[in-house]
């Protein structure tokens, strides 16, 4: 049976039940019984998600000065896939039911057979050729789906979509919906490095959608065939890539942990097999409540990418270095790529917390997440603590001044309690109250708003001329406690 903690302890299912009732995220396509893998984010995820997104940006180009921004077309020119390798190698092992004809991913289908079984494979499932994930299925495992044991060989099912531009669909006008962003920073480098003047070693940031066409979506919006990624592919001369990749690994952890995620959730996740671009990749995982899972990717690209447009466009795609006797080379590069949707996902579950706000023994839970100011959806509420005499009017006028600076909500509804357990479980970290003293020329607190904080629940008076600067001050300070 589960203890106290347990039962207050974040899961997948509260969180999935606190976006959809608070308008972080709904299933998509809902009135027609919902669209497998696909999500659609409310009135407060989408601020949620903005801001992480801004956050990043802000993180990976203004406070480094080598690092520029990019927005390339999703579609992109189809040799493009041939070059990155898409086209021959972009796919996942798939094998099907003979019986029932269900599909699945052979490596997932033996993962979840030795973690329900208590079994093991003699290697990494990873590292598993066909013939050995046919073999371990066919002497182990039933069909999830139908129970019968009849398996076609392990085949490769590429995972990108197609479809055709133009009114005639032919094999000219096939296109592919773009499986990650960074191909168009690869194939702009050149009026990139010429049109900004940049200089090896140089980073170009991107945030975009992508799309993959997977076969299987669990864990809510964990794997999804369309998610957006944040992705910084660092170019630099070749022979630094080693020292390029450790900075870079140090970077995007510090990143997380400046944005409220505790280190003892962050584990590195060491590829044993690595993509055929690779030279060298880790992960970066979060204690998701269903276990360690990725969030990034940190690899070493070599000069694949450059190398191989260079090939298919043939366009020139070296770089010369005036810093070093006009040489000439193709960049080696260090790529960074996060999920945004699995880094709201993670954002949540770290800041997701049922406390037990009793006083003298009692039991009393609020649902609170501690979010970081600079990521929650809202950043102050303003609550008049009664509609009457004046209070509504003083309240609306308030927060009309804080609607310049900061996303604000207003809510005039329920005991004033109330009203703060709302904001305390979409994050909200400051609520402003109005009471009669606000408005009582002869009352010392003439003038004068409570700010509420909402990790602490402290209160503080403050005067209304100086809320906007105590504000960002607190977002500046701000540190989870
Ligand atoms: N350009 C390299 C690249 O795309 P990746 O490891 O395939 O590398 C990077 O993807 C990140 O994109 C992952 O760490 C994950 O956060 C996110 N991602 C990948 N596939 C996803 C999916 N199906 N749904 C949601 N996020 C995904």
């Amino acid at each position: 049976m589960a203890n106290e903690k347990d039962a207050h302890a974040c899961t997948l299912d509260k969180i999935i039940s606190l976006c959809k009732r608070r308008g972080f995220v709904y299933q998509a396509s809902e009135i027609y019984g919902g669209m497998a893998g696909a999500w659609d984010y409310g009135p407060l995820g989408v601020e949620f998600k903005r801001n992480i997104q801004n956050e990043w940006w802000h993180y990976m180009t203004q406070l480094h000065d080598d690092v520029v921004g990019l927005d390339s077309a999703i579609f992109q020119h189809h040799t493009t896939w041939e070059a990155s390798g898409h086209v021959g190698h972009f796919s996942d092992p798939m094998v099907d039911c003979c019986e029932c004809k269900a599909r699945f991913r052979a490596d997932t289908l033996i993962e979840d057979y030795c973690e329900n079984h208590n079994a093991k494979t003699d290697k990494p499932v990873d590292t598993m050729s066909h013939e050995e994930m046919k073999a371990f299925i066919d002497a182990n495992i039933n069909c999830p789906t139908c129970g019968k044991h009849s398996w076609t060989d392990v085949r490769e099912f590429n995972l990108m979509f197609k479809t055709y531009q133009g009114p005639v669909a032919t094999e000219s006008s096939l296109v592919y919906l773009r499986p990650e962003t960074c191909q168009g920073i690869f194939t702009d480098f050149k009026s990139i490095v010429q049109s900004n003047r940049m200089k090896v070693p140089f980073g170009v940031a991107q945030v975009g959608k992508s799309f993959r066409n997977e076969i299987i979506f669990k864990n809510f919006i964990f794997r999804t065939c369309e998610f957006e990624q944040m992705e910084m592919e660092y170019f630099c001369k070749p022979g630094t890539e080693d020292e390029t990749f450790d900075r870079w690994r140090k970077d995007r952890w510090q990143f997380y942990l400046k944005y409220g995620i505790k280190e003892e959730n962050l584990k590195w996740h060491h590829h044993d097999k690595l993509a055929h671009y690779a030279k060298d990749a880790y992960d970066i995982t979060y204690n998701f409540p269903i276990g360690f899972e990725e969030i990034e990717g940190i690899h070493s690209r070599t000069d694949f990418d450059l190398s191989q447009h260079m090939k298919y466009s043939k366009k020139d795609m070296s770089y010369i270095d005036q810093d070093d006797g006009n040489k000439k080379y193709i960049p080696y590069v260090i790529e960074t790529s996060a999920g945004l949707n699995r880094n709201f996902l993670m954002f949540l579950c770290e800041a997701y917390e049922e406390q037990n706000v009793g006083t003298d023994g009692a039991e009393d839970y609020r649902t609170v997440l501690h979010l970081d100011p600079r990521l929650a959806p809202i950043t102050v509420a303003v609550l008049p603590l009664m509609k009457k005499d004046g209070m509504a009017e003083k309240a609306k006028e308030i927060q009309q001044e804080l609607k310049e600076d900061f996303v604000t909500d207003y809510d005039q509804s329920g005991t004033v309690g109330k009203r703060y357990r709302r904001q305390d479980e979409v994050g909200t970290p400051f609520c402003v109250t109005i009471d009669p003293g606000t408005l009582d020329s002869s009352s010392p607190e003439y003038n004068t708003v409570t700010l509420r904080f909402r990790d602490s629940m402290e209160q503080v008076r403050v005067p209304i001329a100086e809320l906007t600067a105590r504000i960002h001050q607190e977002i500046k300070n701000y540190t989870r406690k």
